[in-house]
């Protein structure tokens, strides 16, 4: 397959301004705004996927918004691959944080990047990595290469939690029949040390809400005398985590994967500097559970967060004001064996009973999903080491990711097959953040990557 990086070469300009086109629309599948928005980038998807080859691209309709189906069959007794990725994006704010408009792209150079980084919100979660497959298939079509059948999914919902995908997955299994999924919507560890995720954790994300008195009240005549919400809810928040960091929900441990001794030692050996990390946070030391260390505590190890808390007065000056209501979003990653609809009922029933006399609790759960880990002696995983080892010059390194990609575990259950996440981004690429990136190194070396691993697979599964 010598011709890919000469395709490559000669395409390499049209790729990153196709890219930059798709970039330019802001699919927030959060915001109802950008309704049109999103639906205007399922019908690029559908384009695309229709000029890199794909046979029978449709449109499906979900009761939010549609998923892109697409497949190229060249013999149906060969492999299929099935790709998945989505076109949604997240929030860009907060906008004055960027550098750039978020959904104007431009090509800047950093330390990190010297060949540059394409600057956009989904630039690397998850337009920019997805696109690599579109453009992979178009190589692989155009040159009369594609060794296996392919079908692409491509989401519109992934990050508002997938709400519909689940039942398109259960209504279509015969449509979506596969011999490995493959997606590229995590990251690696550096563009010299590629790495591919065999992990990824669970989720469970509540929003709760505290409420004392009947209104807003004088803080002078009924402060002291009355639960103030937001104490309350601030108290009850911190004793969540006891002084070395565990996490006090009864039962909450229960089910976690314990790693041996030899795991452990295994996942130490991939190349990390706890200096490099602080630097490039400005922070003077990390904080985490007691007896992990840092990449323990963001992979294998689960986790309560606060993600946002609100209530009283934040406008201009003072307002001397007990609130009726205080709220918060929080939420917990999971790792394998821990069941997130499960983590979800012992949080609620710990967080109603730990609250004093004089407020009511209210929990209401928004979405979850499990945790995932995948063997490494899968003929996937088999295959997508051989690809990296082609085209970086080493053998990528297995690493458990600290994200979520809800639905994989599900692809699994309802399809009865493995996932492949052959990311391409890095840490510090600033998904979900102001100045989202991909590194133009990492997109073209993500379309140079996947034809091998579709040769691999195939020949791997004879
Ligand atoms: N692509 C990310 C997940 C990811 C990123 C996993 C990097 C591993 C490494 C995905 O789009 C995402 O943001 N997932 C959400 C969960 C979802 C239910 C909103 C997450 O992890 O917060
Ligand atoms: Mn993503
Ligand atoms: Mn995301």
């Amino acid at each position: 397959m010598n011709s890919i990086q000469s395709y490559i070469t000669e395409h390499k300009d049209r790729f990153i301004n196709e890219l930059i086109v798709l970039l330019k629309i802001p699919s927030i599948s959060a915001d109802s705004a950008y309704k049109n928005d999103v639906l205007k980038t399922a019908e690029a998807i559908k384009v695309s996927l229709e000029h890199a080859g794909c046979d029978a691209v449709e449109i499906c309709k979900t009761d939010g918004y549609p998923i892109i189906y697409g497949e190229k069959i060249i013999d149906p007794s060969l492999p299929t691959v099935l790709v998945y990725g989505h076109y949604d994006v997240q929030p860009p704010d907060p906008l004055e944080l960027w550098t750039s408009p978020p959904f104007e792209p431009v090509i800047k150079k950093t330390e990190r990047h010297p060949e540059g980084a394409i600057y956009a919100r989904g630039s690397c979660d998850d337009k920019g990595q997805m696109y690599m497959h579109v453009k992979a298939l178009e190589f692989m079509t155009s040159t009369n290469q594609l060794p296996c059948n392919v079908k692409f999914m491509v989401e519109g919902e992934e990050e508002v939690g997938s709400p519909n995908l689940a039942i398109f997955v259960k209504n279509n299994q015969e449509k979506l029949k596969n011999d490995v999924i493959l997606i590229s919507d995590t990251g690696m560890i550096s563009n010299d040390i590629p790495s591919i995720t065999t992990g990824l954790r669970g989720l469970s994300y509540v929003e709760v809400e505290v409420t004392g008195p009947n209104r807003d009240l004088h803080s002078g005549l009924y402060g002291g005398a009355v639960a103030n919400p937001i104490n309350v809810l601030t108290k009850m928040i911190a004793s969540l985590h006891d002084e070395n960091n565990h996490i006090t929900i009864p039962g909450f441990y229960d089910k976690v994967e314990v790693l041996s001794k030899e795991e452990r030692a295994e996942m130490a050996k991939a190349p990390f500097s706890l200096e490099d990390y602080k630097d490039a946070l400005d922070i003077d030391a990390v904080y985490g559970e007691a007896g992990y260390t840092t990449n323990e505590r963001n992979s294998i190890r689960p986790t309560v967060d606060v993600n946002g808390i609100w209530g009283g007065y934040i406008g201009e000056g003072a307002k001397t004001v007990i609130a009726s209501k205080a709220y918060a979003k929080i939420s917990m990653r999971l790792v394998p064996n821990q069941d997130w609809e499960e983590i979800t009922v012992l949080f609620k029933t710990h967080f109603e009973s730990i609250a004093p006399k004089g407020v009511t609790i209210k929990v209401t759960p928004h979405h979850g999903g499990q945790g995932y880990v995948t063997p490494i002696d899968s003929i996937g995983y088999q295959a997508a080491s051989k690809a990296y080892q082609n085209t970086f010059g080493k053998t990528p390194i297995p690493q458990r990711s600290g994200g979520s990609i809800p639905i994989v575990s599900l692809f699994e259950k309802e399809l009865q097959s493995k996932t492949i996440l052959m990311g391409f981004g890095l840490d510090s690429d600033a998904i979900h953040s102001p100045n989202e990136h991909f590194g133009i190194f990492n997109f073209l070396k993500g379309i140079e990557t996947i034809p091998y691993f579709y040769k691999y697979f195939t020949e791997l599964s004879k």
